[in-house]
């Protein structure tokens, strides 16, 4: 592994560590019954995801951070839902939020190698979700992701693959923003988006599927729905 994805590796592992005394607060401050649906930094984006993939006999939330959309997808009726991350203080905080919120059995958190996807069966979950994951890793890491998304997925799976805008930032080192490469936006010298157009993401994913369309929604604050939804079929 080279040192840029083991640095963007270390910052996620970082951005997910909750100690004990905070999740001790946050269970007092929580509604335990309809919280989870705060979880997710868009409502749209939550709907979506719900809307296409919780009628799926086995899902796979592959990247899922602290979870919330397995455990959306869980709280939704799914009744196997596997989520998986390869760092450590993602999956203790998605099995915390998963408890915290009752996803139940059916939902299952395990971080796993690099190499897990490679490994796992074809054609084993009729939905797959990959959410912000494959526009913040090296190209060559992202590339290996899909085409085993699409490996993994059955013939006619349900499959969604949802990222970031498409940034045009320029360096700018006052705020410690480095682009290398011409689309390779670093921050505090931690890569954090590999900024594609529309067009560019539907070449690289068209490869694999069948791009069917393609939503757009916004991040609370943000003034214009720019993060884009990519919703796929098995080409
Ligand atoms: C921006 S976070 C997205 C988390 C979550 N899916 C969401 O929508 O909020 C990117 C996640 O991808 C994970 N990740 C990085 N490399 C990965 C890999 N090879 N396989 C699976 N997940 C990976 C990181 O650990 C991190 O949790």
């Amino acid at each position: 592994m080279n040192s840029t994805y083991s640095d963007a590796l270390k910052f996620w592992d970082q951005a997910f560590e909750m100690g004990d005394a905070e999740k001790e607060q946050y269970l007092k401050e929580i509604d335990p019954e309809n919280g989870w649906k705060e979880l997710a930094s868009s409502e749209k984006l939550r709907d979506i995801v719900t809307a296409h993939l919780s009628g799926c006999n086995k899902v796979l939330d592959y990247g899922c951070g602290e979870g919330w959309a397995g455990i959306a997808l869980s709280k939704s009726g799914c009744k196997d839902v596997t989520a998986v991350d390869v760092v450590e203080n993602a999956i203790k905080l998605a099995n915390f939020l998963g408890s915290a919120y009752g996803a139940g059995s059916g939902f299952k958190a395990e971080c796993v190698s690099t190499d897990w996807i490679s490994k796992e069966k074809e054609a084993s979950y009729d939905g797959i979700l990959c959410s912000n994951v494959v526009d913040v890793l090296p190209a060559d890491v992202a590339e290996d992701i899909i085409k085993n998304i699409a490996r993994i997925a059955t013939k006619d799976a349900k499959i969604i693959i949802s990222m970031n805008y498409h940034s045009n930032a320029a360096s700018d080192p006052e705020r410690n923003i480095e682009v290398k490469n011409g689309n390779e936006i670093y921050v505090n010298g931690v890569l954090r988006m590999v900024s594609r157009t529309d067009e560019e993401w539907t070449d690289i994913l068209g490869e694999h599927f069948k791009v069917e369309k393609i939503e757009y929604f916004a991040w609370p604050g943000e003034a214009r729905e720019a993060r884009r939804i990519f919703i796929l079929r098995k080409a």
